[in-house]
């Protein structure tokens, strides 16, 4: 058993728990935007729009608001992508257009109805754009021909990802000031949907990590070179969706930490640059790793991220996430009171069981008061032993 900070306080014949420090089930408030605990669920492409229109369909209704149904504090959608050309594959969500924002309107109220906080993750896939759905999630599963639907991909070099990838095209600055602006026009359209999260994908070898990576951007202009220069896209995009999303909304910015590789993206680059993006006015880090370049060796175990949530926090004294492998609500809980991460995203595991949040809540034997009435019957005894009138001093 790992220690948990709490007191168990004998009041009126029952035990209740009061936290001394935060905690799994602690709720946490990002501008205006609070969350009712610290159970999130990252983004998850699910390659389902199977018109190829990115209109969110009912399988991401269900496949989300299950989760909301489960407990989860914060759903952040799949990488979503800014324009047609910035999908990683024709069957991804995308939020480029009025019926797409109404489609996720749907899907964003049922979350919000069911207490969870709906995020949204903004997405141009760059030199990854453009292949086969891989159902196995195990790498690109091999570019889609223009003849299929397919198109060209842009990168910030006309270097591509492996040897079976297309080679992209170069962007020019205009193609540069053109993603700005589907930035802002997704940011406004995400809003009126009602996400009150918006986070902007920097991570796993997508356009954004590509401009910040020197092993995919060798330009010789103010977006190459220095890490100023690498960092300034995703810094103009940061403050375009900033300005839009106003003081309310809540952005992060996920990152890949490392690439895992020589010569590659850092840890230290990461919270040089998160630390500029706070600056600028990101509220929150979702830290990953890798996607950038292929054939590396990732030493992947439970927990294998959370290190990396835990150097950007402190060298950069931001809030964070931390991601990758997490499935025991203990474990859990300790990554958030040791104060690696503020919070803690379960991709898989949450896929395993939508009701993740609810079943670490008793088996922390923690009080919540939003176990779905329908379910109440289902609750786990030593749960259903705290009566729900005892007041919880979280
Ligand atoms: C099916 C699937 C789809 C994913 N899609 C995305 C995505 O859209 N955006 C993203 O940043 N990461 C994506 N990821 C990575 C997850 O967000 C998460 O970082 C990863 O699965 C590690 O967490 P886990 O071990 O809890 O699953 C995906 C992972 C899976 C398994």
């Amino acid at each position: 058993m790992l220690s948990l900070p709490f007191r168990h306080i004998k009041q009126a014949g029952f035990t209740i728990l009061a936290s001394t420090a935060a905690h799994l089930f602690s709720p946490l408030t990002i501008r205006s935007v609070t969350m009712r605990n610290r159970v999130w669920v990252p983004p998850m492409c699910q390659y389902s729009v199977f018109n190829r229109d990115g209109v969110p369909t009912s399988w991401h209704q269900i496949h989300l608001g299950g989760m909301a149904v489960g407990g989860a504090g914060l759903i952040i959608a799949e990488a979503t992508a800014v324009s047609f050309d910035g999908r990683i594959t024709v069957h991804d969500t995308g939020i480029w257009n009025d019926e797409q924002r109404d489609a996720w309107k749907t899907i964003v109220d049922f979350l919000t109805e069911h207490g969870a906080v709906a995020g949204i993750q903004l997405a141009h896939a760059g030199r990854k754009s453009s292949v086969r759905p891989d159902w196995n999630f195990a790498g690109a599963a091999g570019p889609m021909p223009e003849s299929e639907g397919g198109w060209i991909p842009i990168a910030p070099s006309a270097i591509p990802f492996d040897e079976t990838s297309t080679t992209p095209r170069e962007m020019t600055v205009a193609d540069i000031q053109r993603v700005t602006e589907d930035f802002r026009a997704a940011t406004r359209r995400s809003i009126a949907a009602g996400f009150q999260v918006l986070e902007i994908h920097a991570a796993h070898g997508y356009l954004l990590h590509e401009f910040l990576s020197p092993l995919s951007n060798t330009r010789t202009d103010e977006y190459g070179g220095s890490l100023e220069n690498r960092a300034k896209f995703l810094l103009d995009i940061l403050d375009v969706v900033r300005a839009e999303a106003g003081e309310e909304i809540a952005v992060f910015v996920r990152f890949s930490a490392t690439d895992w590789a020589e010569g590659g993206w850092t840890p230290e680059e990461t919270s040089i640059v998160a630390g500029w993006c706070a600056a600028r006015g990101a509220d929150f880090f979702d830290i990953s790793t890798g996607g950038n370049y292929p054939g590396v060796t990732i030493p992947t175990g439970p927990s294998y991220q959370v290190t990396f949530s835990d150097q950007v926090k402190h060298s950069a004294h931001v809030s964070t996430a931390a991601v990758g492998l997490i499935t025991d609500a203990e474990i859990a809980n300790e990554i958030i009171v040791s104060g690696q991460a503020d919070a803690v995203l379960l991709g898989r595991e949450h896929m395993r069981d939508p009701h993740f949040a609810l079943r670490a809540s008793a088996e922390l034997g923690i009080e919540i008061d939003y176990w779905p009435a329908q379910y109440l019957r289902s609750r786990p005894r030593s749960a259903v032993t705290t009566p729900t009138t005892a007041k919880v001093a979280f």
